[in-house]
């Protein structure tokens, strides 16, 4: 009975959708990819400003994920991966392998845009065994490098998948809220270099620039072979 004592107090509904648009032309997109995202949730289950930008990189880079094996790390709401599997790549969507709501959602915006791509929950510096079959040609991750305690346990599982991998990159977008010194102490520490270096907002529509606030950068990590 509406207004009975026995009702359960309203939560508000915290998912919504939002469409992410991609094409030369603004006025007519060649593709959208909707987002389910949780506001109330974990930090995976929102749109990042990092993920527009890598996201954004990688459709303008389209011809290079064509037909290459890619791997998203700390995927969350996976914009960049899924835009890698929309234009033609074999992607593997991976997060934290605790963060079951997380996962669950990454296969719900695989079904909604109607893209295969390999769910997998995989934990950086933890070696199961799923880890040891991957050999992306490139690797992304968008904003997984916020919390400094992390960053040596991202860093041992980005090196082992370049190792892993002959020839592949690792591309990163993040914000630079300290300057560069952070990565660059850990690159060398981990016997990585960066090969490309871009402003994030260099490369970004007008349009999609305007809605973006910070000191985005993009980085291109290989391995450092000059390295004993
Ligand atoms: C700031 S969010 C970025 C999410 C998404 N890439 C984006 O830019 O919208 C960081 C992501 O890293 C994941 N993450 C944090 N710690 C992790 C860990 N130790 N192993 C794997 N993933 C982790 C979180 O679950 C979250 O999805």
């Amino acid at each position: 009975m509406a207004g009975s004592d026995s009702e359960e107090p309203a939560i508000p509904n915290m998912t919504t959708t939002s469409r992410h648009n991609f094409g030369d032309d603004t006025a007519e997109p060649v593709f959208s990819i909707s987002i389910i995202e949780n506001m109330k949730e974990e930090y995976g289950l929102f749109v990042w400003p990092c993920s527009i930008v890598l996201a954004e990189y990688v459709w303008q880079q389209r011809l290079r994920f064509s037909g290459s094996s890619v791997v998203e790390l700390g995927a969350g709401t996976c914009l960049p991966g899924l835009v890698a599997a929309k234009v033609g790549a074999d992607v593997t969507l991976t997060d934290d392998a605790n963060s079951t709501e997380v996962i669950n959602n990454m296969r719900r915006v695989c079904d909604l845009n109607k893209l295969k791509c390999n769910v997998l929950g995989m934990t950086w510096g933890v070696w199961d065994a799923s880890i040891f079959s991957l050999q992306p040609k490139i690797i992304l991750g968008a904003d997984v490098l916020y919390d400094s305690s992390a960053f040596d346990d991202l860093f041992a599982t980005v090196k082992f998948l370049l190792q892993n991998s002959p020839g592949s990159v690792f591309i990163t977008s993040y914000h630079n809220r300290s300057g560069h010194h952070l990565i660059e102490f850990l690159m060398v520490k981990w016997g990585l270099k960066c090969i490309k270096l871009l402003d994030g907002f260099s490369l970004m529509p007008s349009d999609k620039a305007s809605g973006l606030s910070g000191n985005i950068q993009l980085a291109e990590i290989v391995l450092n072979n000059l390295q004993p």
